[in-house]
């Protein structure tokens, strides 16, 4: 899942080397006691709660979007605050979190850039705007990612972040239930795959329940290229995972990625780091959000100087 929003920005991989110099072993402590949260979105601002039930958390898509990753940012900004009060944004925390998520599951490792200041807007209706969506055909995914200078190779490397997660079954119902009037189950997903979608989702499902997105290995939590073999065998979750394979565009792609590993992990940390400058605010854009789940306006003054404060 991922937040797309406009624009361009330069970022640096040492913006915070004389700020706050410990930040990124800061924020991986953190994540490796917190291991295998994986938290995605590329602006702070999914991370808003509102206390009108409008802000991104509050859409129907926070329901796994957020919750245990969600915290581990908050603990992780509170461990940074309590060194480098006031300095690192929670967007750049997000960044260093999610490459160690990666790391931690067995992906490749990169070097993030930084610098991106907090947004100072969150809104549900963003979150529906900004996200592709999972019935999108090739030709749609294509063009939301070249609007933000993302080109095909990124849109197949990125998807492959699917390996890694769960998703509700809401996300995918039609395609195993009622695809179109000659076939219920979409022809291009393998059929006992979709069975056993249709076994995990029976039609009334709570819409809580979540499947895991990579069948072959259900309970790893391991980033790997096994995403693009499921989708060679059929087994691609959402419509806008298959269509990575149907479309002959994108099918060696994949068919590369499949065989070689080492491919897929040079293309997907490229993908990462053009990611993290898509829509980002920098220089005097946004703010330096103190507590990561509140944007600055919101919170009691003396909650700022006092809660963070460094000890002496
Ligand atoms: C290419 C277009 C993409 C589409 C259409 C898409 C769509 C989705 C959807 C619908 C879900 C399930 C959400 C739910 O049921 O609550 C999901 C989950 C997820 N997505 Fe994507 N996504 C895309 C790209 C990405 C990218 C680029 C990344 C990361 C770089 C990513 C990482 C994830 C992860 C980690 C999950 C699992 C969430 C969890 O377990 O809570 N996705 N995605
Ligand atoms: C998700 O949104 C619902 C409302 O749509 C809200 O009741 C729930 O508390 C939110 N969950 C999280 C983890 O923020
Ligand atoms: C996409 O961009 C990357 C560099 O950012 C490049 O290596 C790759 O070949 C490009 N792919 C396409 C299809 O243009």
């Amino acid at each position: 899942m991922m937040v797309i929003e406009g624009g361009e920005a330069q970022l640096s991989e040492n913006f915070y080397s004389a700020s706050c110099p410990r930040l990124k072993n800061i924020v991986k402590k953190v994540m490796i006691s917190m291991i295998f949260q994986v938290n995605k979105g590329c602006d702070a601002s999914v991370m808003i709660l509102s206390p009108n039930g409008d802000a991104e958390k509050d859409s129907e898509d926070n329901l796994s979007l957020v919750g245990d990753g969600f915290d581990t940012i908050v603990e992780a900004k509170q461990a940074v605050e309590a060194v480098c009060p006031g300095v690192v944004s929670c967007s750049d925390i997000l960044a260093l979190a999610t490459r160690d998520a990666v790391v931690v599951t067995g992906g490749p490792s990169y070097n993030v850039e930084l610098g991106r200041r907090d947004g100072l807007r969150s809104k549900k209706s963003d979150v529906t705007k900004h996200l592709p969506d999972p019935d999108n055909k090739f030709n749609e995914l294509l063009n939301m990612f070249t609007k933000h200078g993302l080109n095909q190779t990124d849109l197949v490397a990125l998807s492959g972040a699917h390996t890694i997660g769960a998703a509700h079954c809401s996300k995918f119902s039609k395609r195993i239930y009622n695809y179109s009037q000659s076939s219920p189950v979409d022809p291009t997903m393998n059929p006992i795959y979709a069975l056993l979608l249709q076994q995990q989702c029976p039609p009334g499902v709570n819409p809580k329940k979540v499947v895991p997105m990579d069948p072959a290995r259900p309970r790893s939590k391991t980033f790997d290229n096994l995403y693009y073999q499921n989708l060679i065998a059929g087994m691609g979750l959402f419509t806008s995972d298959q269509e990575l394979f149907t479309n002959p565009a994108s099918r060696p792609t994949v068919i590369d990625f499949a065989n070689n590993p080492g491919n897929f992990n040079a293309a997907f940390v490229t993908a990462m780091r053009k990611l993290g400058r898509v829509g980002v605010k920098t220089g005097k854009q946004g703010e330096i959000r103190r507590n990561c789940a509140a944007f600055n306006e919101h919170l009691n003054p003396k909650e700022i100087t006092t809660k963070f404060r460094v000890k002496p």
